[in-house]
């Protein structure tokens, strides 16, 4: 059983948390464009599912893929230009996390956050992009998730 790393990205900082997830994930982890998504979901332990959101909501691509996404565990990571402290965080997430199947199990969650100032502009080669907490949340995510027998 391997990892999958699948992401919705439109001006490239969800995708750029994704390689960062991929980047501490044993070699064997899948990368793919969350349009890509596979028929099922059987070949991995683990889905690592990043989005973003437009105007309040998931967008639209997630929308389409995170009811269908039948892993045994499935970890969501997200960038938003909400208040990091907002309510507005825990409510986009928790509208992801009710899409997901029945019985997956939400292995953990993440947020980053982005400047509503630069949210339009695809992201630059200079921007400063911090993905050290990203690469955080994956490895505990990952190995915590090896070993734990309960959510
Ligand atoms: C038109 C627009 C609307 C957005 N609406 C929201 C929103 O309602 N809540 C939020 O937290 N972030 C919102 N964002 C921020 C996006 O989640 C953020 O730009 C993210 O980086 C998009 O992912 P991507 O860079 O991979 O395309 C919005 C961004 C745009 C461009």
């Amino acid at each position: 059983m391997k990892a999958l790393v699948l992401y919705s990205s439109q001006t490239g900082r969800v995708k750029k948390l994704a390689e960062a997830i991929r980047s501490v994930l044993p070699a064997n982890t899948d990368f793919l464009p969350m349009e890509q998504a596979p028929e099922n979901f059987d070949d991995y332990d683990i889905v690592f599912a990043g989005v973003w959101f437009l105007n309040l909501k998931l967008d639209s691509i997630s929308q389409a893929v995170l009811p269908r996404l039948k892993a045994g565990k499935v970890a969501l990571f997200a960038i938003m230009h909400r208040d990091l402290f907002s309510d507005d965080i825990s409510k986009n997430l928790r509208s992801a996390v009710e899409l997901l199947p029945a019985g997956v199990w939400v292995a953990g969650t993440h947020v980053d956050y982005v400047a509503e100032s630069m949210a339009k502009t695809p992201l630059g080669d200079n921007e400063l992009f911090n993905v050290e907490s990203v690469k955080d949340f994956a490895e505990n995510t990952y190995y915590r998730t090896q070993t734990d027998k309960v959510a």
